[in-house]
């Protein structure tokens, strides 16, 4: 389609509304004091701390047990890596600007290294000593006016290896090109001339071809537009599919079956005009229905849809089709209040507290669209894997979760649940650990499934240190077979991805 269609599709109009100028911020200065007093007491908010400096050179790291041989790569991560400037710190997670983080694991050992992604807010930001331009959920003093939603681009939520090169992703705008080595920005990235900053998500698909799907949410910009994103293997653009949804709202990952894409419309929805920041104007409707969209890979253009009760999946396991039914698996809450409480609240220095915590749900559409829903685990989790290279019942779905209390409120176990038996594994860090996503990796070779390894980081934040840890992803149980440990901790990461070498 055509840049003026695209455009227009998304509601250009509301471009200049996405992040409103006009208000200014009162005591801003508030959230980093009650931050500051807050972390003198917790030693986990350090994992809402900026980091110190823009560059973390490559550092050898120890190593504990016997790594794979055959565990050979990068392990990328990224996340919200700062979130204040001379004073006035945001006042959502989200807001922070993106923190790339590189573990390479060769041959003769392991290293890491990290970087601020240099987007072009964070290389002005810098240059100026303090925040200019609005965020999704802050409104900074006298900002300045952004040409596009890249102005206000953090790529700070995933990344996306795809055909040797590497992207650190945002939401609301385009993919943020960096060097796989360095982790230097390389820009934004536009897949064709004329789609300059429009929404790509941070949850893209890939298929077994290595070509990838996505989405993106012209809610960001004020639109109830849904674009559904088609690249192939080589990082040529296919196709954008605009689908004129009529969803003003939240929408942060999907997931797929062969044949279909599956895209959950919550009612996480943005109050009939924006006002102050995009997070702020997100209201939780419960007594709306969550319209699942049901996207024919093969015709994007025509979706159908299902209702399903109330309800926010942030993100999705795996999804199969059996017998004309979908399912679909993901960590499903009752309430989407979560992104305007506790989000905002552990900026000032409060434990995450969720008062409907996420739980590894099942839903079965039959072909007449019934659906029936399953709780397959009543444990609090977040942060679904699966052996990406089968989708079809019978695996294991690999989680986050925090089964007891502890002091951060957030994450410290991770746990494996067999989806045909319902049996579960747990491993957890310790009563002064906050774990990060963790990622399944195949044994290379191997075609059996969930035949390989978990990988991911958890931080050691009485010790101030930053563990990785590899888990044979059958024996979860066991525990780590081995380890690689950081002297430092970090900003809590959102998600990471592996790249074989
Ligand atoms: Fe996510």
């Amino acid at each position: 389609m055509q840049r003026r269609d695209v455009l227009k599709a998304l509601g250009a109009a509301g471009l200049a509304q996405a992040f409103p100028l006009s208000a200014l911020a009162t005591g801003p200065d508030d959230t980093f004091q009650a931050f500051r007093r807050a972390r003198q007491r917790h030693a986990w908010l350090a994992g809402w701390e900026s980091v110190d400096r823009t560059v973390l050179p490559r550092t050898a790291v120890d190593v504990t047990g016997d790594w794979p041989a055959a565990l050979r790569g990068s392990f990328y991560r990224n996340g919200p890596g700062l979130f204040d400037r001379s004073g006035q710190r945001y006042q959502h997670w989200f807001d922070g600007d993106g923190l790339l983080q590189a573990w390479r694991i060769g041959e003769s050992g392991i290293t890491h290294q990290a970087r601020m992604i240099g987007t072009t807010k964070f290389v002005d930001e810098e240059q100026a000593g303090r925040f200019l331009y609005n965020a999704a959920g802050t409104e900074i003093p006298d900002a300045r006016p952004v040409r596009n939603a890249d102005g206000s681009n953090t790529a700070n939520t995933a990344v996306m290896p795809l055909d040797g090169d590497l992207y650190a992703l945002w939401e609301g705008g385009s993919a943020w090109e960096v060097d796989p080595d360095t982790l230097e920005s390389r820009g934004a990235k536009t897949w064709r001339e004329g789609l300059e900053a429009v929404p790509f998500s941070a949850h893209p698909l890939f298929e077994a071809d290595g070509s990838v799907w996505n989405f993106g949410s012209a809610a960001y910009i004020g639109g109830g537009t849904v674009l559904i994103w088609r690249i192939d293997a080589r990082g040529r653009l296919q196709s954008i599919t605009p689908l004129d949804v009529g969803h003003r709202g939240y929408v942060h990952s999907f997931t797929m079956t062969d044949r279909h894409l599956l895209v959950m419309l919550a009612p996480l929805m943005l109050e009939s005009e924006l006002r102050g920041p995009y997070f702020d104007s997100l209201r939780w409707r419960p007594d709306q229905a969550s319209k699942l969209l049901i996207i024919d890979k093969n015709d994007p253009s025509r979706p159908r849809h299902v209702d399903l009760p109330a309800g926010m999946v942030f993100h999705w396991a795996d999804a199969y089709e059996q017998g004309g039914d979908i399912v679909l698996a993901g960590a499903w809450s009752s309430s989407g209040d979560l992104i305007n409480s506790a989000f905002k609240g552990v900026m000032r220095g409060e434990p995450i507290h969720d008062d409907a915590p996420s739980a590894l749900t099942e839903f079965r559409i039959d072909s007449a669209g019934r659906s029936r829903i399953t709780t397959v685990s009543s444990l609090p989790v977040e942060f679904p894997e699966f052996d990406r290279r089968f989708s079809a019942a019978g695996g294991r779905t690999y989680l986050l979760a925090q089964p007891q209390a502890n002091d951060s409120d957030y994450l410290d176990t991770v746990v494996a649940v067999d989806r045909t038996t319902g049996s579960t594994q747990q491993y957890r860090y310790g009563d002064h650990h906050m774990a990060e996503e963790h990622r399944f990796v195949p044994r290379p070779g191997s075609s059996t499934r969930d035949d390989g390894w978990l990988i991911g980081t958890a931080m050691d934040y009485r010790n101030g240190r930053t563990l990785l840890s590899v888990f044979d992803a059958r024996r979860v149980a066991d525990g780590p077979i081995a380890q690689a440990r950081l002297n430092r901790t970090l900003p809590l990461s959102f998600h990471a991805c592996f790249v074989a070498t």
